[in-house]
């Protein structure tokens, strides 16, 4: 149970990143692609999942946010994420939809490396 939720939850992850990367790229292209009906509602529906999923796993393994700092760290960084997104496809001014996309994709790579490290840190922690 455990590792299909965890294998999900990657799956729904990495999922995240490759859609967000991609419709970054159409953004800064100017792709009409962006206006099809599937490219808007895949990606709600996608970070739906990875954040039941999230919930799932951290309640299958008995870990609670109030514990363990990088859990909380990740939902936080998660919304981050997902403000970052809305602003990087929304907002009227190309270099603030730029600017919020690469923001975005570095908190992604942050989730990463607290999910593996398993501190709040991440990768920050070699400049500590
Ligand atoms: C963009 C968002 C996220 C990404 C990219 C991400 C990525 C990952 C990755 C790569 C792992 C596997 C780590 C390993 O095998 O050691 C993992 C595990 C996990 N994640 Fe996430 N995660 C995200 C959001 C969340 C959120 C919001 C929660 C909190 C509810 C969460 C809870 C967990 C838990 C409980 C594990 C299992 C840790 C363990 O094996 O002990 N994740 N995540």
């Amino acid at each position: 149970m455990i590792a299909l939720l965890k294998h999900l939850h990657i799956t729904f992850a990495l999922l995240s990143f490759l859609g967000f990367f991609l419709r970054g790229i159409w953004m800064i292209k100017g792709s009409s692609l962006l206006k099809r009906k599937p490219v808007k509602v895949l990606p709600h529906i996608n970070d739906t999942l990875l954040l039941v999923s999230a919930i799932a796993l951290a309640v299958v393994i008995g870990y609670s946010p109030m514990q363990h700092g990088w859990l909380l760290t990740k939902i936080v960084a998660l919304f981050v994420y997902i403000g970052l997104g809305v602003l990087a496809f929304r907002h009227p001014k190309r270099p603030v939809r730029i600017g919020a996309w690469v923001t975005a994709l570095v908190v992604f790579l942050y989730i990463v490396s607290v999910a593996f490290s398993k501190d709040p840190l991440g990768f920050f922690y070699p400049i500590t």
